[in-house]
């Protein structure tokens, strides 16, 4: 059976979702956490993109081992050069370089002839595999490139040097039986393709990403690009959750494996919602909250008599456990630490010692500390930690029968505190009115929502506010369980966040 090579770009097609952007480290929990799945190769960014990329990339490089680790270069020198500098700490790297072959984006975009894309690529996989001892080439909307061309660009890519050579649907426009088509017809018509791995990447814009790529597999890829939930430019890339699962539940029919460790999903599913306060709809195949659960009485019947009868998979495949109550503020560190580990959560040993106490102030709290709890306190904890410029210090909330509720806010900015406190219609309204009076940017509140983490009345809630400050959309999340503080806190956070973004921009100024 072959084995199909698992490449991740949750950290970078996926963190170019609208409001998906991640601090460094993260980047590296997630990173920790795909590896520990078994994914071939994690992408873990567009390094001369921003600074930030660049760390990123570094970083998980240097801390994670046992995964290829990808970065992303148009074919450009520059941006190859600057890929090739970030990978060159990782155990294995791989420089992925991409240019447009549409007609569209030739004519377009690019403004070139067709003889001049495929002079820019053999040149950009040349350059980057002196410097890359593996070379990714992507032919970017290659689904939207006329068949016998992209044969000639993907024959260019292979006598340069490229030993994966991807296939992109990148506005997410094509059918299963064009997938299938292309994939035939370039196995067909390029000379050595048995020698690269053909690889594809389907954009979900139509709802086919899975579908598409399932069949690639079927039409000779042997190379997956996914993301953990599907997240990812517009409406995001093929699930790495519906792809493996699907492989590993139906390899009867895919007659293909791969190296992921299915019961590892769900918990790295849970870390990147929380981490970039994207919820989970209820009814996603295989992670969502209705996945495994029985309505009608007729399934009821059959799943009680034999559970095949209606049920595909069983939860645990995908490591859902029922919501048992783990640590609880008797749990000492130890606890702490072994339960992060069934988690395939990686924490620092310096960090852990400050997440307990994070664990204990919430454990006083709500007594029982579920895994989805333990899942968001070590995303936030992270967050809380890169960024304090703004810091609430102190919160109170005034609530009268026939007044408007009243918010007083001391905030810390930079050195100095600064209170200031306002009503509004609601809470939430006078909250972020007070936050907003201290400040001098005109920070517009776009979405705000609150989800209850794990059950009970106690639980913690999840804040997430989606702000537009000073034009540039930033994004807040905070958990506690008050959500008025969670609300407050995750308010701030997303000042923290144009802070970041216009600190890094000056340096960028100032670099360039
Ligand atoms: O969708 C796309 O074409 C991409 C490439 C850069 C691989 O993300
Ligand atoms: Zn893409």
């Amino acid at each position: 059976m072959d084995t199909i090579q698992v490449f991740d770009t949750t950290l970078r097609d996926g963190e170019q979702s609208p409001g998906a952007s991640m601090e460094v480290e993260q980047k590296v929990n997630i990173a920790r956490s795909l590896a520990g799945m078994g994914v071939d190769v994690i992408e873990a960014g567009f390094p001369i993109s921003s600074p930030k990329q660049f760390e990123g990339t570094k970083l998980i490089c240097e801390q994670v081992r046992t995964s290829t680790i990808a970065g992303l270069s148009r074919a450009i020198q520059k941006d190859i050069d600057i890929a090739a500098e970030a990978l060159k700490k990782a155990a294995n790297s791989r420089v992925h370089t991409f240019l447009a072959t549409s007609p569209l984006h030739r004519e377009y975009k690019l403004r070139k002839s067709k003889e001049e894309i495929i002079e820019i690529v053999s040149w950009a996989v040349k350059y980057a595999k002196n410097l890359c001892s593996e070379v990714e080439f992507s032919a970017e909307d290659a689904l939207r490139t006329e068949k016998d061309y992209l044969a000639e660009v993907v024959d260019a890519a292979i006598k340069a040097g490229a030993s994966i050579v991807n296939i992109p649907d990148t506005v997410g426009y094509a059918t299963p039986q064009e997938i299938e088509e292309y994939f035939t017809y370039l196995r067909e018509h390029v000379d050595k393709i048995d020698t690269i791995i053909l690889s594809a990447h389907c954009h979900d814009d139509l709802g086919l990403a899975t579908a598409n790529t399932l069949t690639a597999i079927k039409a000779g890829a042997r190379q997956v690009e996914v993301t953990v939930n599907g997240i990812g430019e517009r409406a995001g890339n093929a699930a790495l959750e519906e792809i493996v699962t699907g492989i590993g539940i139906r390899n009867d029919f895919w007659k293909v494996r791969t190296n992921v460790d299915p019961s590892k999903i769900y918990t790295t599913s849970r870390l990147l919602s929380a981490t970039i306060g994207y919820p989970i709809p209820r009814n996603k195949a295989i992670i969502g909250e209705n996945a495994f659960a029985h309505e009608a009485g007729i399934h009821q019947d059959g799943v009680l008599k034999h559970r095949g009868t209606y049920e595909i998979l069983t939860p645990d495949y995908v490591g859902r456990k029922s919501n048992n109550i783990v640590l609880g503020r008797h749990s000492g560190l130890n606890g702490l630490r072994s339960r992060l580990k069934h988690l395939s959560i990686h924490v620092e040993e310096e960090t852990l010692q400050e997440l307990y106490k994070k664990f204990l102030e919430i454990a006083d709290k709500k007594r029982e500390v579920y895994d989805s709890d333990l899942i968001a306190i070590v995303s936030n904890f992270e967050e809380e930690e890169d960024n304090t410029f703004f810091k609430i210090e102190h919160f109170s909330m005034y609530l009268e029968p026939n007044t408007q509720p009243r918010a007083e806010v001391t905030l810390r900015i930079g050195e100095k505190n600064k209170k200031a406190s306002a009503s509004g219609d609601g809470p939430i309204d006078a909250i972020f009115s007070a936050i907003c009076s201290l400040v001098d940017y005109t920070v517009v509140l776009e979405e705000y929502h609150v989800t209850a983490i794990s059950p009970g009345t106690n639980a913690l809630g999840e804040a997430v506010a989606v702000t537009t400050i000073e034009g540039k959309e930033c994004i807040g999340r905070a958990s506690s369980t008050d959500i008025l503080e969670a609300s407050a806190h995750a308010f701030v956070y997303a000042l923290n966040h144009f802070q970041f973004y216009l600190l890094h921009s000056n340096n960028e100024h100032k670099e360039s």
